[in-house]
């Protein structure tokens, strides 16, 4: 053959392959014999070891590619990817219902239905409709590039298919494993005596986050696609599943159970089909997924912190199961709560196998009279810890009461219970070495600074060896080279890799950064408020209880643990030597919701829109509107002839807008 003439089969081949395989992943009807399937990549593969100038990256062949990865690259979302509001049952759903009707001002939405896969969110760009980058969901803001094993996957093509293909299209959705590639995947796990997988799910996680692509092929995943992020294309998406048709044309596989809802009675009917067939799936799913199907309906609905309004999770019930209680221990955490914790028989529920539930505190074992030697029945809830559920009073034979220690078991100091609050805590603080341990594990945590290849038992060493004793002693850690190599499970190679990544933890963001400091009810959607509204971290710092509150997810006891948090001496000594070494890039706004977290009323009579329009323009933008003007409104709005609301906001000092304001803003 000459080149001319293989350039052309060639093309041709990976043609009729990629048809194939549309066939046989997207539409679920394979129209040829696996054999035949087999001859044509085989025909491909001979043409392109024969002209290596023709291999291009998108052929059939290239799926895995040559070198594995020595870590992952971290990859930016453009759009950030959010999770899912939860109903458990049909009350909140009825709730979600009526919450979209009032804020739409209609009657009756229509949704699209879908399954909940149980896998892990990615994110995939097409580039001119070649795959170009794939990424992990991560904290939903940046996660870890896995272009090299997302190619890997079979059913989802290098290249997109059909006709009015976009210039940028980002796809969203789910990588899962089904029951039978998870069964085959254990089955050589075992017989190579390696780790069995504990349910598909972290298979799945497993499974991709491999440096080796090689290793990711041999694992069989499956997706199924759930949205889009970036788009920028001919097709004017109007609803939700008519995007998911159009993936669908585009080569892309979506669940075949997705379906459109014309009332809120459908989507309980669809939970209660689905509820009916979840065994029979081929696959683990953990709930279903209703989102408003017009897109115009969604952008007026919003988000609140980090989820849409206009879409839920209505989650099946937990599985329970029942085991002995052995024993009741407590356990220290971060900030000092002491919780006890039962110590189980093994007992196999939902997939994997329990050994501790929790029992949240003193009230909760007294309320459910749970005593040591008693059976009891366990619940676990999708990746929730374990809890113990109530007692089975019939089997009790002989038992001994729980009583919670006087004094730390860790550290000795005392425990005490403060007024109104359930939890007991440890006096210890900082000194006391299990909240110390915590401290240091929550810091170096993904979601924090993310810092590589400090687990738990080398912390522990870490700390035993004197060589850290607070989170700001980590950055010594590269000054002590030699010693650090020394310890268990070190080594020269680990020690230089850890160096390397308390290194690059150095540049971070002031979001990140508030969160690793670990302060009490400050999770990440509070760390990321507190970093949009001050900007900078000395203002959080000195900022009294009354400033902390202006920020609307922000109340009196969670400002009371900030302001607190930052007048300790021990956290200021700590605090001082981390900002000699930590930096961040000065705090963006976030596009898609510059206005999250702010509180408008509107008064008076606007000319350019109605107060209406104007309300849903503020809503899409992650702002809360409100009837009435309070200390906690950020700004009032006024028209013409406004009313008493106007005079509230002179009085209470709340900063007011003309409406030309307001279009700027809207406008920025
Ligand atoms: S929509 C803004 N649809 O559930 C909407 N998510 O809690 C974001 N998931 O991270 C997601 N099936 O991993 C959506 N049909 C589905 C889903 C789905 C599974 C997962 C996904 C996401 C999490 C949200």
């Amino acid at each position: 053959m000459i080149l001319q003439q293989a350039s052309k089969r060639a093309t041709e081949l990976r043609e009729i392959i990629n048809q194939h395989n549309y066939h046989y992943y997207v539409l679920d009807e394979p129209d040829i014999p696996d054999a035949e399937y087999d001859r044509l990549l085989r025909e491909l593969t001979d043409i392109e070891t024969e002209f290596p100038e023709l291999i291009v990256s998108s052929s059939p062949t290239q799926r895995v590619g040559a070198t594995p990865l020595s870590e992952f690259e971290q990859v930016k979302h453009v759009v950030p990817m959010l999770s899912l509001g939860n109903a458990f049952n049909e009350e909140d759903m009825q709730a979600f219902n009526k919450r979209i009707n009032e804020r739409l001002e209609t009657e009756r939405v229509a949704y699209s239905a879908e399954t909940k896969l149980d896998g892990l969110a990615v994110s995939i760009l097409y580039d001119n409709a070649e795959l170009k980058i794939a990424a992990t969901r991560g904290d939903g803001y940046t996660g870890e590039n896995v272009t090299h094993n997302i190619r890997t996957i079979s059913s989802i093509p290098l290249n997109l298919l059909g006709d009015d293909l976009p210039e940028l299209l980002e796809v969203r959705g789910e990588v899962f494993m089904t029951h039978k590639s998870f069964e085959e995947l254990n089955n050589i796990q075992r017989n190579n005596n390696d780790k069995l997988f504990v349910n598909p799910r972290n298979a799945a996680a497993g499974s991709l986050r491999q440096l080796d692509p090689k290793i990711t092929a041999q694992r069989s995943l499956s997706f199924f696609a759930y949205g889009i992020g970036d788009y920028k294309g001919k097709v004017d998406f109007k609803s939700h599943t008519q995007i998911l048709k159009q993936l669908k044309l585009w080569g892309i596989p979506v669940s075949p159970e997705t379906k459109e809802m014309n009332s809120i009675q459908d989507c309980l009917d669809y939970y209660r089909d689905i509820s009916e067939r979840r065994t029979s799936l081929p696959y683990e799913i953990d709930g279903v997924v209703f989102k408003v199907n017009n897109l115009l309906q969604q952008q007026a609905m919003g988000f609140v912190s980090r989820s849409p309004r206009w879409a839920i999770a209505y989650k099946f019930p937990p599985v329970e199961e029942m085991t002995k209680v052995l024993d009741i221990e407590v356990q220290v955490g971060r900030t000092g709560a002491i919780t006890p914790v039962a110590r189980l028989e093994p007992v196999f529920v939902g997939g994997v196998t329990i050994t501790n539930a929790t029992l949240h505190n003193l009230d909760d074992i007294k309320r459910k009279d749970v005593r040591i030697g008693d059976w009891v029945y366990i619940r676990r809830a999708g990746d929730v810890i374990p809890e113990v559920v109530r007692v089975i009073k019939e089997k009790r034979r002989r038992v001994t009461e729980f009583t919670m220690p006087e004094v730390c078991p860790v550290c000795g100091a005392d425990i005490e219970r403060q007024e109104g609050e359930a939890v007991f805590r440890c006096m210890g603080g900082i000194s006391c070495s299990a909240q110390n341990l915590q401290a240091i594990i929550h810091f170096v945590s993904r979601k924090a600074l993310n810092i590589d290849g400090l687990g738990e038992k080398i912390i522990i060493q870490l700390i035993e060896t004197g060589l850290v004793n607070s989170v700001a002693d980590l950055y010594t850690l590269a000054d002590k080279r030699d010693t650090l190599s020394k310890l268990e499970r070190m080594g020269k190679k680990s020690a230089n890799n850890l160096i390397e990544a308390l290194e690059k933890s150095k540049k971070t963001t002031l979001e990140r950064f508030i969160y690793a400091l670990g302060i009490r009810e400050v999770g990440e959607a509070t760390a990321r408020s507190l970093a949009q509204y001050f900007k900078a971290f000395e203002p959080i710092e000195s900022a009294s209880t009354d400033e902390l509150e202006q920020i609307s997810d922000i109340g009196p006891v969670v400002a009371h643990n900030i302001h607190s948090f930052f007048q300790q001496k021990h956290n200021k000594e700590i605090i001082e030597a981390l900002k000699k070494v930590i930096h961040w890039e000065a705090v963006e706004t976030n596009l898609l919701s510059s206005l999250e977290g702010m509180t408008f009323v509107i008064t008076g009579t606007l000319s350019s829109m109605g107060r209406d329009e104007a309300k849903q323009r503020l809503l899409a933008l992650g702002a809360k509107v409100s009837g009435s003007v309070s200390k906690k409104t950020n700004y009032v709005v006024y028209g013409d002839s406004p009313g008493s609301k106007y005079e509230k906001a002179m009085q209470l000092g709340v900063k007011t807008l003309t409406e030309q304001e307001l279009l700027k803003l809207l406008a920025d």
